[in-house]
């Protein structure tokens, strides 16, 4: 039996008065569920919630990270500094840095090793443009993806991998629920061929991409999705707490 995980990927959005959002979300899962529950602010409010969030079952990730521990590297995060800041997670390969940062595969798998360096767990993620949809590659753009960048080493522990179709973020727009199923049956079985049997199937896969309360129950159904990696409906704690409750 996989445990669930739902997380939350704040963006680029969230100032030092949003503690009243995850006071407020702290209230609402502050008894044991069903899922673990993961919160991944901007690296500006990592330290500030995981005092708020001390001895709750919320835990912290960051959005990104570079593959080096510390040096001349203006503007960037390391893993070692999320880690030291309370996170526990970092999200690797989001869509939005492969395309706003140029992240391909090969740093983002620097990224994942460099967040197990630092004792992280890495949420990896993958996902077709809608070209590569509407031209029948899904299957082999995430192939591709997980060949190229997840790196020698993975466990079920150390690694979450979340399918996240890009025409599907933050457009209101989602897979049926079938497709959602074929995408995340072709990465659990690619994953038992790469990764090993124990290893492939025990990874945790999440589905990205417009997730809502109204619709979580119905994704997180389908089959080998373990769980969401929700953006927008991510930011409002009812909102959140709605999709948690797709496990409950
Ligand atoms: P939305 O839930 O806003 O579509 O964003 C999904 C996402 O990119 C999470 O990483």
């Amino acid at each position: 039996m996989i445990r669930p995980i739902v997380a939350g990927n704040w963006k680029m959005n969230g100032v030092s008065n949003s503690v009243s959002e995850i006071n407020s979300l702290k209230e609402k899962v502050s008894s044991p569920s069903n899922c673990d529950i993961l919160i991944c602010p901007p690296a500006t409010l990592i330290m500030a919630f995981s005092h708020i969030l001390k001895e709750t079952p919320i835990e912290l990730g960051g959005q990104t990270c570079h593959s080096a521990a510390s040096g001349a590297h203006t503007g960037d995060i390391s893993s070692e500094m999320l880690k030291d800041c309370g996170a526990n997670y970092v999200i690797t390969g989001h869509s939005e840095r492969r395309m706003d940062h140029g992240e391909l595969d090969k740093i983002v798998k620097a990224q994942t090793e460099a967040a197990w360096r630092a004792g992280l767990k890495a949420i990896l993620c993958v996902g077709e443009l809608i070209g590569e949809r509407k031209a029948d590659l899904t299957l082999k753009v995430i192939e591709r993806q997980l060949k190229n960048s997840i790196p020698e080493g993975a466990t079920a522990d150390n690694l979450i991998i979340a399918y996240e179709p890009v025409w599907a973020i933050g457009t209101g727009l989602t897979p049926t629920v079938d497709d959602v199923a074929t995408v995340h049956t072709f990465i659990r079985n690619n994953l038992i061929e790469t990764q090993g049997q124990q290893v492939g199937s025990n990874m945790r896969l999440l589905y990205g991409g417009s997730v809502k309360p109204g619709n979580a129950k119905e994704l997180m159904a389908a089959s080998n999705v373990n769980g969401a990696l929700v953006g927008g409906a991510s930011l409002k704690a009812e909102d959140f707490a709605g999709i948690i409750a797709a496990y409950e």
